[in-house]
């Protein structure tokens, strides 16, 4: 992952694309109208990422909370995934991005995941930017599976657990820890979206819509980022507390030498490490 930014690590932003619905009703159009504009959305954050530093984006585009909506909406949006990537995906190979999905793919349509499979094997050699989709995503679903599946006896600590949660995601492509989470739509909640990864996430909402979007609005959320004194439970700027490089999420250890940077404190998705 190249940052163009130098001597800058490259941040893991995800986004929480909200707003899509009220941006179309208030145009008095169908809320599917809405998700399809917000695809023009993900193409332009998908364009401007790498040169705002961005290594790895993580974008929630259907919660397992979302099949509660009503089922013609549900159907529109699976559909729109599928022809969305279809469409998309010339632009993401010649941009550089890797796109991998978290998430269940078990009660997806076949189609979708078939087109997830395609877009997953045409984009794997992309190395300017690691594109997450988060597709009937739960964070209390991934973790209590982890939980489920966490041998007894184990030693509880988060590092070890942060990896055995990672490797559960699936992608099979390593990642770090959620920088900055940025959410549109004017709400501000987590809405179960990467709660594990977000641990030392900073937060950066706004009331724009998601089909608003662009990468003015990206630009500005990482530039108030970079603002940000970040302390990791110290006092003044500090790097993110150490671990052991290769392992999941940080876990406070009495300093010895110098901790790891940001880029060296991985949460793997899969096997790494
Ligand atoms: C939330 O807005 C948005 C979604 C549930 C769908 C997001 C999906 C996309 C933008 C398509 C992504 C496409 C690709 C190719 C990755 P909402 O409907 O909850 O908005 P509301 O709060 O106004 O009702």
């Amino acid at each position: 992952m190249q940052s163009t930014l130098p001597g800058d690590d490259p941040l893991h932003v995800a986004i929480i694309m909200d707003g899509n619905g009220r941006w179309a009703t208030r145009r008095g159009l169908p809320r599917v109208a809405g998700h399809r504009a917000g695809v023009g959305a993900v193409r332009r954050v998908v364009q401007a990422a790498p040169d705002l530093g961005i290594g790895t984006l993580t974008l929630f585009a259907f919660s397992s909370d979302n099949w509660r909506r009503p089922a013609d909406e549900v159907g529109a949006l699976m559909l729109l995934l599928q022809k969305g990537l279809r469409a998309e995906l010339r632009g993401f190979i010649e941009g550089g991005a890797r796109l991998t999905v978290i998430g269940r793919r078990d009660r997806l349509p076949e189609s979708l995941r078939r087109a997830l499979d395609h877009a997953e094997q045409a984009t794997a050699h992309g190395n300017r930017l690691h594109l997450r989709i988060a597709l009937d995503y739960s964070s209390r679903d991934a973790i209590a599976r982890a939980a489920a599946s966490w041998k007894a006896g184990t030693q509880p600590s988060p590092d070890l657990f942060g990896h055995h949660l990672a490797k559960l995601l699936g992608g099979g492509v390593e990642t770090t820890n959620v920088d900055l989470l940025v959410r549109t739509g004017g709400e501000m909640r987590l809405s179960d979206f990467l709660l594990w990864e977000c641990a030392y996430a900073e937060l950066w909402f706004t009331d724009k819509m998601w089909p608003e979007f662009g990468a003015k609005d990206l630009s500005a959320a990482i530039g108030e980022f970079r603002r940000r004194e970040r302390r990791f439970g110290g006092i003044g700027a500090n790097p993110p507390p150490p671990c052991r490089q290769g392992s999941g999420v940080g876990v406070a250890e009495p300093p010895a030498a110098r901790p790891p940077s940001r880029a060296q404190v991985p949460l793997p998705l899969v096997g790494s490490g």
